[in-house]
């Protein structure tokens, strides 16, 4: 089967809350230069059996923002504000022995590097069984059994025999699919994978991204799925959430995001990315300038000194008011959803290029209601470029507005 067919029914509109509800997060880093604002207000909700998409360029706070989540932050150097409510229960602020009890069990992260992540110093075996042990009681050779299990179920071929091979022994892909068996070995509820096929080729990125789905079929976990991808995400993902310098700059299902972008650093992102439905000869456009430093974010739009649609927006609001993220599907942007989409037909869908700069009509941007995502990926299983392949078109995630 394909990731594209496993999402859960999306939340009732009007609906509060979720498995996971994040509100108005704030975590500070206190270093050495000042204080590092790596989230800065940001709320979404996710429900069991579906998948959050998470993209942003480096360093907006996605690996923060999940880390948060699981209570992984030196508390002498960091400040997590706000609310992250787990099944109902408060994780911020709750102690170190809660969360290691919730860790493993009820929620599990697929770290961006396996190799750092797995030791090189005992069998991979022993560490994916070690959790098991530790959150079941189950004996060693018990525990033993069920991680020859899971490294089965996650594709290891020989699993009987690979079960005592050391991290170094297996290769990138099973390294990784190893790193999945020992997050999903206690059924965690909510799976935070990060950037979990990255370092693999396409094939092997795929059978990850099926086994994803598969286990979210058999367990119903909640997944956040973060990524520099937006192929995987218009693959293997229920709903997507932007992010830009700490905060969420625009969501809504993936359908929403990827066929009618409204934040012009989500035109940025996709026009900056090559798509099968695109003529070979169609121009990237990179966003000009990079991502702010987060000891002094820029002040109104984090967005606003790579923006080239300041001047339609007028005056200096951009520089000087925070745009608001509404609640449900929309973009903290002042343009607005109707002007920002007219802007974008208009022409010069790339965030610099502003409504005067260079169109790029052999490749531009579907009509709002048009199912091709805009400049978009084509979906793996949809090189004609039809559109995410997965998820139901309506009925975005319940989720609070930001600040
Ligand atoms: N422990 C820390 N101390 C100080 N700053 C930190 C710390 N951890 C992360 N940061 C900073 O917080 C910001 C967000 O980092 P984060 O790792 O969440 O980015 P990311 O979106 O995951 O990027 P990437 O795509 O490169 O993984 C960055 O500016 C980073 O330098
Ligand atoms: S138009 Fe203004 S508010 Fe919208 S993204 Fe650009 S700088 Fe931000
Ligand atoms: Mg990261």
């Amino acid at each position: 089967m394909t990731t594209a067919t496993h999402g859960a029914p999306a939340p009732a509109p009007g609906a509060t809350g979720g498995y996971l509800s994040v509100r108005d997060l704030r975590v500070r880093f206190a270093t050495e230069d000042g204080t590092v604002r790596a989230v800065d207000g940001l709320s979404f909700d996710l429900e069991r059996g579906r998948t959050l998409g998470i993209v942003g360029e480096s360093g907006s706070g996605k690996s923060v923002t999940n880390l948060t989540v699981l209570g992984l932050h030196d508390p002498r150097t960091t400040t997590v504000e706000g609310q992250i409510l787990l099944d109902g229960q408060e994780l911020t602020g709750a102690g170190e022995r809660a969360l290691e009890r919730l860790r493993g069990n009820k929620m599990a992260m697929i770290f961006q590097d396996p190799l750092t992540a797995l030791s090189p110093y005992y069998t991979v075996g022993r560490q994916i069984a070690e959790p098991y042990r530790k959150h079941t009681g189950a004996s060693k050779r018990a525990a033993r059994q069920r991680a020859i299990e899971m490294l089965a179920k996650v594709g290891i071929p020989h699993a009987r025999r690979r079960v005592d091979d050391y991290p170094h022994q297996f290769s990138g892909g099973m390294r990784q699919r190893a790193m999945i068996a020992m997050a999903l070995i206690c059924d965690p509820d909510l799976l935070i994978a990060d950037e979990p096929t990255t370092a693999l080729d396409v094939t092997v990125q795929a059978q990850i991204l099926d086994l994803l789905g598969d286990l979210q079929q058999e367990f119903g976990s909640a997944i956040i799925l973060i990524t520099h991808d937006l192929g995987v995400v218009a693959n293997a993902a229920d709903d997507l959430l932007v992010m830009y310098a700490g905060r969420a700059v625009e969501r809504g299902t993936v359908r929403e995001v990827l066929s009618a972008p409204q934040h012009p650093y989500t035109w940025g992102l996709l026009d900056s990315m090559p798509t099968l439905a695109g003529a070979v000869d169609t121009p990237l456009t990179p966003i000009p300038g990079a991502p702010p430093s987060l000891l002094a974010p820029p002040s109104g739009c984090p967005f606003h000194p790579r923006c080239g649609y300041t001047a339609v927006v007028g005056g200096d609001r951009c520089a000087t008011e925070r745009p608001a993220l509404p609640a449900g599907r929309g973009a903290a942007c002042h343009l607005g959803a109707e002007r920002g989409g007219a802007v974008r037909r208009g022409g010069g869908g790339a965030a610099g290029a502003g409504p005067a700069g260079a169109t790029r009509t052999d490749n531009g941007p579907a009509p709002a209601d048009g199912p091709a995502p805009a400049n978009g990926p084509a979906p793996a299983d949809d090189p004609a470029g039809g559109g995410p392949a997965n998820k139901e078109p309506g009925g975005g995630p319940s989720q609070g507005g930001d600040r």
